[in-house]
């Protein structure tokens, strides 16, 4: 039997994945809950045909450059700005992601964070443990309602689209949303109305991401874009930390230009203990954690191993990022 194809994976995975990796390739786990550094990932790359990277992993060209039997990275997550495709493109190599498993996990995760941050749920919770939920306060803890308000939704991609849904289906909201392309099933089925930046941020009682993060969408809200937004406006970004600046962030929360946030993902991952935005009541801020559920991590996984495997034999991968690569993709 011909010898198994060497791979790297830069995290210990779920069964429903690590199984079928195992299976077909030799595979060297990283063991560590802390990604492997960027100069002994390229090491261990070196000399393997397949990599299972995280979003936490920098694939760039001078680790591709580096790894000359690489033909597959296989990304455990939709989103792949941690990989230069450009890069892999043109060297050959195949990229896959794990679209479509996650897109309910994490719009449930955007609206749990929606309504926490506007019901000031966590900020409650805090005052309990502290001691000084002393009675039933009339004026106390006040948030903003939710039925029948205006949700902006940045980006009406699969994830955007569930999110929109629940927000309308369930609190009877109405959709606007900002994306270059026309969304006619979020348009058809919701209600949504596709309108310029501005028009969403000076429109919208909740402003939600749902966008890729790339040299386009990079710092897309900032200082002058909170300052369009309602003063009880709540933002959420459950998509890339660096589509917000972060310094203007905690700048109009702290000033009151919008009420509150409701952030999985921060710039940088994790925050600086420092960092003034964690002295805030008004924000949330969960670890990254959109797409944690028991099933849908492993679906993820079995996708990823899925695209590992396909790239490895040179077929079609069944997420594939990249596939205009198969005009001279590495065999
Ligand atoms: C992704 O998949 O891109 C999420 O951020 C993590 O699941």
């Amino acid at each position: 039997m011909a010898d198994k194809p060497k791979v790297f994976v830069t995290r210990n995975l779920p069964d429903a994945g690590l199984k079928l990796i195992k299976e077909h390739c030799d595979a060297e786990i990283w063991p560590d809950p802390l990604p492997p550094p960027y100069e002994v990932l390229c090491e261990k790359v070196s000399d393997c045909a397949g990599l299972v990277s995280l979003l936490t992993d920098r694939v760039d060209e001078a680790l591709m450059q580096r790894s000359p039997k690489l033909k597959v990275i296989s990304n455990f997550a939709v989103g792949f700005n941690n990989i230069d495709i450009a890069a892999a493109t043109r060297l050959g190599i195949a990229v896959g992601n794990t679209p479509g498993v996650l897109t309910d996990a994490t719009a449930d995760m955007a609206f749990c964070l929606l309504i926490a941050a506007a019901r000031r749920l966590v900020e409650g919770h805090a005052y309990t443990l502290a001691g000084k939920w002393k009675t039933w306060e009339p004026l106390g803890h006040l948030g903003q309602d939710l039925v029948g308000r205006t949700v902006g939704v940045i980006g009406m991609g699969r994830i955007g689209y569930a999110f929109a849904k629940r927000c309308h289906a369930g609190w009877d909201m109405k959709v606007l949303y900002y994306d270059l392309h026309k969304n006619e099933k979020a348009e058809q089925d919701l209600g949504a109305r596709q309108v310029d930046l501005d028009t969403l941020l000076r429109e919208s009682d909740f402003v939600s991401l749902h966008t890729d993060l790339n040299e386009q969408t990079r710092g897309m809200i900032g200082a002058a874009e909170f300052k369009k937004m309602k003063n009880t406006a709540v933002l959420i970004n459950s998509a890339r930390g660096p589509l917000v600046k972060q310094k203007d962030l905690y700048e109009a929360l702290k000033n009151g230009d919008i009420f509150a946030a409701g952030l999985d993902v921060t710039d940088p991952e994790p925050p600086e203990m420092d960092d003034p935005l964690l002295t805030l009541p008004n924000v949330i801020i969960a670890p990254h954690i959109a797409s944690a559920t028991v099933g849908t991590r492993n679906a993820m996984a079995e996708i990823c191993a899925k695209n590992l495997i396909a790239g490895l034999k040179g077929e079609k991968l069944p997420a594939w990022v990249n596939p205009e690569v198969e005009a001279n993709r590495r065999r």
